[in-house]
């Protein structure tokens, strides 16, 4: 099993050891980032370890390895030797440095030597060969940590590890593309992984120590764990790993559910059992793709052409595509409707991109007559077409539709997610206070236009239900174990 290494990026020894006792429960070992602290703490390096509990690794990143430090290699030599008078475990040596004075001191005091390797922009195409080099005698731990720059990378980076011939290494894939290898480090034989939990990441792409242990299982992890994950691009920002993981834990399954940042689907999905992939979240922009390149699927994937759940099925080898987003959609709605005696015969969907599909063709098929209105009109009127239905544009025409089919109200655009530059889709459109408002945006859960429904007196159904529904749907396809919630959760686990 990986272990778990805190780098400290604070400026003072002091402020590092805070940094480190508030994280102990979660980690193995930590890192001293020699190249973030202030010079004057320089003098008292070597007192460091004998304040800790754990192993620590003594580390002096030079800038062009993506480090702080912009010294000469004999400055570099100093500080290190100065420091490993104290009872450091390890030393991350640059193997681009020459440092004969360093190895013989860790000899003598039994240190171990992590030679390392930082590329900053890419992953070689000699990665291998450069990882096989690394070591310059047998107790030499290799690391090799590199950029990585889409999904090929993240396979390609992840192969070198497990056919790597060396016991004992350290691979990191850094940036977006590469969480899943600090992760899920099982799967590029990576002895170690790293987390940052001060004011800024050591690394591009690392996580919070408590996140990674609590929120991604990291110290449950081997081989035989089934792992689960969303695609799309981004996707570090998504909820759904706060849904999936505690159910698994709840569940009591050896499973786990992280983000795969993805910039090309149909490689993940060919490639995904080499993380022992068994099921994934589609998110924007992979629904329609992921519909596309998966051959089965059921007939809302069909129809809607969009998929955002696929699971693996290894008898047949072969991926299975569906979507949970529209029936996620309908029960809320289903919900309300019961619990208010209400009926909806006539509803509007304002918006007409993916998500809006999804939503057209669960009111469709559940017999309301709907109308489309759409920023660009010649959307509306492409999704409109397809089910023969009512479309406009945000003008006085598309007002007067609203008017007539405002038993719902359902809001599928960007418009006041948090980070959008605009929080209302549709200003012009003014609440009666007799319609049902559905928003599907829930960062904000609620948003400016759910607030201006709500003073005009309507009722409203919030994205996060829809969720919620949506999840819980999927974790079933994922497990075939049913997930409440709305009861089991407590608001803090969610959001
Ligand atoms: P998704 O798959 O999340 O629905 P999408 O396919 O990009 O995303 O569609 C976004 C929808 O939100 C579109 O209908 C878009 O309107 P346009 O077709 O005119 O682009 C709508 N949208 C995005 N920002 C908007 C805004 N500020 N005001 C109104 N509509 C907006």
């Amino acid at each position: 099993m990986a272990q778990l290494c805190l780098s400290l990026t604070e400026n003072t020894l002091a402020e590092n050891l805070k940094l480190l006792r508030k994280n102990r429960p979660y980690i193995d070992c930590c890192e001293l980032r020699i190249d973030y602290l202030h010079e004057e703490e320089y003098p008292s390096l070597y007192t460091f370890p004998e304040q800790v509990d754990l192993p620590v690794v003594c580390t002096l990143r030079r800038y062009e390895e993506g480090g702080a430090f912009k010294g000469s290699a004999r400055r570099y030599s100093e500080i290190l030797l100065s420091a490993l008078r104290g009872p450091f475990q390890f030393v991350d040596l640059d193997a681009k440095v020459s440092v004969p004075e360093i190895e013989a001191q860790c000899t003598g005091k039994n240190i171990t030597i992590i030679r390392s390797r930082h590329f900053v922009l890419e992953l070689p195409a000699n990665g291998a060969d450069v990882l096989e080099k690394l070591p310059r005698g047998a107790r030499e731990i290799p690391k090799l940590a590199c950029q990585l720059q889409g999904t090929e990378d993240l396979f390609r980076l992840a192969r070198i590890g497990r056919n790597s011939r060396h016991t004992k290494q350290i691979i990191i894939g850094m940036g977006a593309f590469g969480v899943p290898t600090r992760l899920l480090p099982v799967w590029c034989n990576s002895m170690l992984s790293y987390a940052t939990a001060g004011p800024v990441p050591a690394a591009p792409g690392h996580l919070d120590p408590r996140k990674m242990t609590e929120t991604f299982r990291f110290k449950q992890i081997t081989k035989n764990t089934d792992v689960f994950g969303i695609i799309g691009n981004p996707v570090l920002h998504s909820r759904s790993p706060y849904i999936h993981n505690p159910g698994f834990a709840r569940q009591k399954l050896d499973a786990v559910y992280i983000p795969f940042p993805t910039d090309d689907p149909q490689f993940f999905l060919r490639y995904a059992g080499e993380f022992n992939v068994k099921g994934l979240s589609v998110t924007v922009p992979h629904k329609e793709s992921a519909a596309r390149i998966v051959e089965l699927h059921d007939e809302a994937v069909r129809d809607i052409g969009s998929c955002n759940t696929l699971t693996w099925d290894d008898k047949e080898g072969e991926w299975k595509a569906y979507n949970t987003d529209y029936s996620g959609f309908m029960a809320p709605l289903k919900a309300f409707c019961r619990e208010h005696g209400k009926r909806i015969s006539k509803g509007t969907v304002i918006g007409a991109g993916g998500a809006a599909r999804a939503v057209v063709y669960a009111l469709v098929k559940a017999k309301v007559e709907v109308c489309i209105i759409n920023r660009t009109s010649d959307k509306a009127q492409r999704l409109a077409e397809q089910y023969g239905i009512f479309w406009s544009g945000m003008n006085e025409e598309g007002l007067r539709l609203a008017q007539d089919h405002r038993d719902l109200i359902v809001q599928t655009t960007s418009a006041g997610m948090k980070g959008s530059d605009c929080d209302d889709p549709w200003p012009d459109y003014r609440f009666s206070g007799d319609e049902l408002v559905y928003e599907i945006v829930y960062t904000p859960v609620y948003t400016p236009f759910l607030i201006r429904a709500q003073k005009a007196g309507c009722s409203v159904l919030t994205g996060d239900m829809m969720l919620q529904k949506q999840g819980e749907e999927q974790f079933f396809l994922f497990t075939g174990k049913q997930l409440n919630i709305e009861e089991e959760y407590s608001k803090e686990e969610l959001l």
